[in-house]
């Protein structure tokens, strides 16, 4: 009698524990866990194979307990939103995504869900950065004055959204990459303010000038932002070099126009002229 106790037990233990694991198997693992970040607007996203589970989302800084953010449980979609919690910036998060089974019939445990957890990932040093905007206002014939706008931050501090200087303070310097219109040889600057005058320029040629935020404490892959657009100085406008081809044509076209006008309008002039004087001659002599 004791023996198919045990029995029955075993046999209601197992079918329970291979319910548990069927139910498990049933939430798959995420892949394909990864950060996004631009501009310190930081989302972890990861890819799933079934469509309808949700997910949960925990962190570290550096190595620490797993903490839950408000923001990101339960989630249907694949991503979340971590801007807000990955402060200090300069920390190493790693974040884990937990599958939830699909029944919540009983109540689970969390640390027994299939998670999946991300690379590391330090905001201060990993985010991209976007291009800058950039101003060139020429000094004189050889210096112009470069005018930076650092690209705004994901974070927001008392109803202010943060710049990328606000952020990275004096780490943050710009790459400047010029050239003289026309030729292919480059020149590099690093500059560490937003205000930079460059000087040595060619008198009376085209330069085009690209800025990058730059900051040279971040390892080698991100420390260089997007570039900015090309803005370009105007040429001196020196009439006789600046005059295309078809300029060309055009001027001689009109004064050879105009020339012509002129010829004609002279010739029937001294015509008209004439005639009105042998009319007159021969009206005069024509009674006597
Ligand atoms: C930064 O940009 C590069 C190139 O586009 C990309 O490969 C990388 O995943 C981005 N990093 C982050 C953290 O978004
Ligand atoms: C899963 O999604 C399908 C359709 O996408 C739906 O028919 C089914 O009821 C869902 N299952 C659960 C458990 O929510
Ligand atoms: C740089 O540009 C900003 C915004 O366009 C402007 O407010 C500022 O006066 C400019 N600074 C200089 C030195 O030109």
């Amino acid at each position: 009698m004791a023996s198919l106790k045990t029995v029955l037990c075993l046999g209601v233990c197992l079918s329970a524990w291979i319910i548990c694991t069927a139910d498990n198997n049933n939430a798959p693992k995420v892949e394909n866990v990864r950060w996004v970040s631009l501009d310190f607007k930081t989302i972890l996203t990861w890819t799933t194979t079934k469509s309808n589970h949700t997910y949960t989302v925990q962190f570290s800084e550096d190595n620490g307990d797993m903490r839950e953010t408000p923001d990101c449980i339960e989630l249907s979609d694949a991503e979340c939103d971590l801007t807000n919690y990955l402060e200090p910036y300069d920390r190493t998060y790693t974040a884990d995504v937990k599958t939830e089974p699909v029944s919540d019939d009983f109540d689970y445990i969390l640390e027994e869900m299939p998670h999946t957890y991300s690379p590391p990932f330090n905001p201060y040093r990993d985010s991209n950065i976007s291009a800058v905007k950039v101003t060139v206002e020429p000094v004189d014939e050889s210096r112009v004055i470069i005018n930076i706008t650092d690209p705004l931050t994901g974070i927001h501090k008392s109803g202010k959204q943060l710049t990328i200087r606000e952020i990275l303070k004096n780490d943050l310097m710009y790459k400047i990459s010029y050239y003289k219109s026309g030729s292919t040889g480059k020149r590099d600057i690093i500059a560490p303010s937003t205000v930079t005058e460059v000087s040595n320029l060619d008198a009376g040629q085209s330069y085009c000038f690209m800025v990058a935020a730059f900051i040279p404490s971040r390892p080698k892959v991100s420390q260089l932002g997007a570039w900015s657009v090309q803005s370009c100085t105007q040429r001196d406008p020196d009439i006789l070099q600046e005059l295309s081809l078809e300029a060309w044509v055009g001027a001689v076209f009109i004064s050879l126009t105009v020339l012509i006008i002129i010829i004609t309008v002279t010739v029937l002039c001294c015509r008209c002229c004439q005639q009105r004087n042998r009319r007159h001659t021969s009206q005069s002599s024509g009674p006597i």
